[in-house]
């Protein structure tokens, strides 16, 4: 099994290294090898906020090799269908769920978030974690996920986002030092009012963002040789220089992480 070019598989090939998967279990308490910003207990928390429970089917896109929504599954007794592109975090997404016990609940497809190949009015409830700031078609994927969502459906996310009231220099940074598709046109309570949502809930979870990425570059700086190891010279620095700009840019007050819970209206 081979990751392809795909950034994203390259990077859930890389992050699959137990001096990886140790460090992000010491900053954000899971160990799936994931690359979003969720912790286990934000994770429990979107758990409550979709009422999930056995006989409901949930829908996680840009899933990765499978965080949270593995997790969410094997808590809360659901189904889960976990969508992605790369064909690879699919594929180790199903072998953790074969080890959880989890197979016949979870459902694996290969698809782009903007044209999700699902039925209308599939899902239960929906959960993306930090995958809106990595797409540029944002107001084609929550609009897919509308029209999969049943009636009454809840959906949950995080996202990060430059913040509000930024000098347009000052935005040029927020950019270029978050993830890489960061910039949205307006606001996203207004693109989710526009698109069918209800926004039920709206937290800004900055604060612990910037606490995970300075833990994480604490992390990456104590264990620098088993991780040059791992991950190659190249790669630690890259994700070093990345933790460093992040960090300033949320110190700085540029860059924001949020949560959002949302039902069909
Ligand atoms: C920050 S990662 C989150 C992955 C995983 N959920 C986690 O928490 O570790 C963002 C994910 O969005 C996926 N993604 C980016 N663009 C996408 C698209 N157009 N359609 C589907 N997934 C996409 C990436 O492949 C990646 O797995």
């Amino acid at each position: 099994m081979t990751s392809g070019s795909y950034p994203f598989a390259m990077e859930q090939e890389l992050n699959r290294s137990d001096t990886v998967v140790a460090l992000q279990r010491n900053v954000l308490g899971c160990d799936y090898g994931g690359s979003s910003w969720t912790t286990r207990e934000e994770a429990d928390r979107v758990a409550k906020q979709l009422e999930l429970r056995r006989g409901q089917c949930l829908l996680e896109v840009g899933a990765g090799s499978g965080w949270p929504g593995l997790y969410l599954a094997g808590l809360t007794g659901c189904d889960v269908v976990l969508s992605d592109i790369p064909v690879f975090g699919l594929q180790l997404a199903l072998r953790r769920a074969h080890a959880d016990n989890l197979t016949e609940r979870c459902f694996a497809v290969a698809a782009d978030a903007a044209a999700l190949p699902f039925a209308a009015a599939s899902f239960d409830a929906i959960s993306h974690s930090d995958v809106l700031c990595c797409m540029p078609a944002k107001e084609a994927m929550l609009s897919a996920c509308r029209r999969v969502a049943r009636p009454g459906a809840r959906m949950v996310f995080s996202v990060i986002a430059p913040s509000h009231e930024l000098s347009s220099a000052e935005r040029s940074l927020a950019v270029a030092s978050g993830p890489p598709h960061v910039e949205v046109d307006g606001d996203y309570a207004d693109l989710l009012d526009r698109l069918g949502w209800s926004v039920t809930e709206h937290n800004d979870v900055t604060e612990e963002y910037g606490r995970c990425v300075r833990a994480m570059l604490v992390g990456l700086e104590d264990n620098q040789e088993a991780l040059i190891e791992a991950l190659g010279k190249e790669e630690f620095q890259r994700r070093i220089g990345r933790r460093r700009n992040a960090l300033t840019a949320i110190g700085d007050g540029l860059l924001k992480r949020e949560l959002f819970f949302a039902r069909t209206k």
